[in-house]
């Protein structure tokens, strides 16, 4: 109905074909997302706003929704569909639902050591033909953002993987995820972010994962008495906008929005580090959460726990994608 709607104003004001300026008022793009305003997402997209408007010389304007107060994970997706907003930056766990499958690869624990690793996939032609597979859902993929590795938490320590058994933890919404917490004999619940806080201090939930930027900005640390430093898994997020709205856009303006993802991306991710070990570093000063760095035989326990996800969600990811993610990092396959 909504998109019928769209269609018709598009078709009145644009021609069916541009979007156009009326006199000299710019194209608004709303671009909503679930972090806090003080997080580094937040950051990364202020300099995008910034870059965007100067390089349209001002015929764009963005508008900034942090925090979830336009929608929720969920929500967010289908509003992007709809085109109730033109832009998110869901975190690449939260595609699953739309049948794409393919992102939830970032989520294999250990198969990403580092940033840099990561920037070979998500910079390069794979990273790019994943982008390119959300077309068919109605969504046009600009780019990606990093947060940074997850840690696990509870009110119990977690010094192994057994330490989760029976623990009910708040998920993100990715099949391998829910499979990383079922291999450590957790009870995986997904939950949208704006909830997690809440599930976590009224014990809904025993626990979660996040990377440190996370658990401070939402307070996780205050409801949380215990987290292990296991850097399993990649938090990272794709840059989308609506693809109608998106190919009616003038070719120039497209290509200023490009150019300003590009170059709000190095910004974004630097951000996301430096917070990151902020964050860790003001959690630890807090003393409310206890963080625990595994030793070498620990980590070694955590990494033969979560191994078997990556066959097991092979198929579901696509086989021959991970062979080739596994041979551009160097890694044993699965
Ligand atoms: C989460 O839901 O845990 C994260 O994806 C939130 C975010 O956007 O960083």
């Amino acid at each position: 109905m909504r998109r019928a709607f769209l269609f018709l104003i598009a078709a009145i004001f644009g021609g069916a074909s541009c979007i156009a300026q009326t006199g000299s008022a710019p194209i608004v793009i709303k671009f909503s997302h679930v972090a806090a305003p003080q997080a580094h997402k937040s950051k990364g997209a202020e300099r995008f706003k910034a870059l965007a408007e100067q390089y349209t010389n001002g015929r764009v304007r963005i508008e900034l929704f942090p925090n979830s107060q336009l929608y929720k994970d969920k929500e967010e997706l289908e509003a992007l569909q709809l085109g109730a907003v033109e832009m998110l930056a869901p975190s690449l766990s939260k595609f699953g639902p739309l049948g794409i499958k393919a992102f939830e690869v970032f989520d294999i624990p250990y198969l990403f050591r580092n940033t840099a690793e990561l920037a070979r996939i998500t910079e390069g032609p794979i990273g790019a033909e994943i982008l390119q597979q959300l077309e068919a859902k109605g969504i046009v993929g600009l780019g990606y953002w990093n947060n940074g590795f997850k840690s696990l938490s509870a009110n119990t320590p977690l010094r192994q993987p057994d330490d989760l058994l029976g623990l009910k933890v708040r998920i993100q919404s990715s099949r391998v995820i829910e499979e990383q917490m079922t291999a450590l004999g957790a009870l995986p619940q997904v939950l949208a972010f704006s909830e997690a806080y809440q599930a976590l201090s009224s014990g809904v939930v025993d626990g979660t994962e996040n990377p440190p930027s996370n658990f401070y900005n939402q307070k996780m640390f205050e409801v949380q008495r215990h987290a292990t430093l296991t850097n399993h898994g990649f938090l990272g997020y794709a840059l989308i906008v609506n693809r109608d709205f998106w190919k009616r856009l003038p070719l120039d303006i497209r290509q200023a929005i490009e150019r300003a993802v590009r170059e709000a991306t190095p910004f974004a991710n630097a951000e996301a580090e430096k917070e990151n070990n902020e964050a860790l570093a003001a959690m630890i000063k807090s003393g409310k959460t206890a963080f625990h760095e595994p030793n070498a035989e620990e980590l070694a326990a955590w990494e033969a726990a979560l191994l078997p996800v990556r066959a097991r969600m092979a198929d579901r990811i696509g086989v021959d994608l991970l062979r080739r993610i596994e041979a551009e990092l160097a890694r044993p396959k699965s």
